[in-house]
């Protein structure tokens, strides 16, 4: 077996360990389905969102709102293909009034993020958003501190950018969003 199909064959394990998870109150929530993540499985970049918001939370994937349009145009724009990618969120099910997720949420959905990380094993990681930011580099800086610049998960070099749905309204920090795509890009070509 290839090792992206080996590796798809791990995350459907874990999926399946997953769909109806019960281990916090998002479950019992607004819960339609479970937003697993979605892409290739032996990607070299990872993205991680906060967690699913109405329309994900109604599809099962992330990203296909309107924040995921604009990031499929930015994708498109830094020469990244959504296909080659793989598309996560901290928390998988959608929390309430697309409030910000609970640190008992992170808490219980966490293990199931950093499983797929070390099946996937990307090259980079980027965070979108200060919730994402924050939970994987365990620390509570300002998105605008730390976004551009490369820090490492595991020894996975993870570059911090701002979530779509703040560009969607703060348009003007539209060109940040596309050089952290592009030096994301960089960083997989350096590896
Ligand atoms: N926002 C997120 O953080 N994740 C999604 O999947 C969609 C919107």
């Amino acid at each position: 077996m290839d090792q992206k199909k080996y590796k798809q064959k791990l995350l459907e394990e874990i999926y399946t360990q997953y769909k109806n998870c019960q281990r916090c109150p998002l479950a019992q929530a607004e819960r339609n389905n479970i937003v697993f993540g979605d892409g290739n499985p032996d990607a070299d970049l990872m993205l991680i969102g906060e967690g699913p918001g109405r329309n994900e939370d109604l599809q099962g994937k992330p990203f296909v709102g309107r924040a995921g349009k604009l990031l499929d145009e930015l994708l498109e724009s830094a020469n990244l293909k959504r296909g080659d990618i793989f598309i996560g969120n901290i928390v998988k099910c959608r929390p309430p009034n697309n409030r910000l997720p609970l640190p008992n949420e992170i808490a219980e959905c966490l293990p199931l993020l950093e499983k797929q990380i070390k099946i996937i094993r990307p090259k980079v990681i980027c965070t979108l958003g200060s919730c994402s930011t924050r939970t994987l580099l365990g620390n509570d800086k300002k998105i605008t501190q730390s976004r551009g610049k490369l820090f490492k998960w595991n020894n996975i070099v993870t570059i911090p950018t701002f979530h779509p749905a703040y560009i969607l309204r703060n348009p003007k920090k539209m060109p940040d969003l596309f050089e952290d795509l592009r030096l994301a890009a960089q960083n997989i070509k350096n590896k």
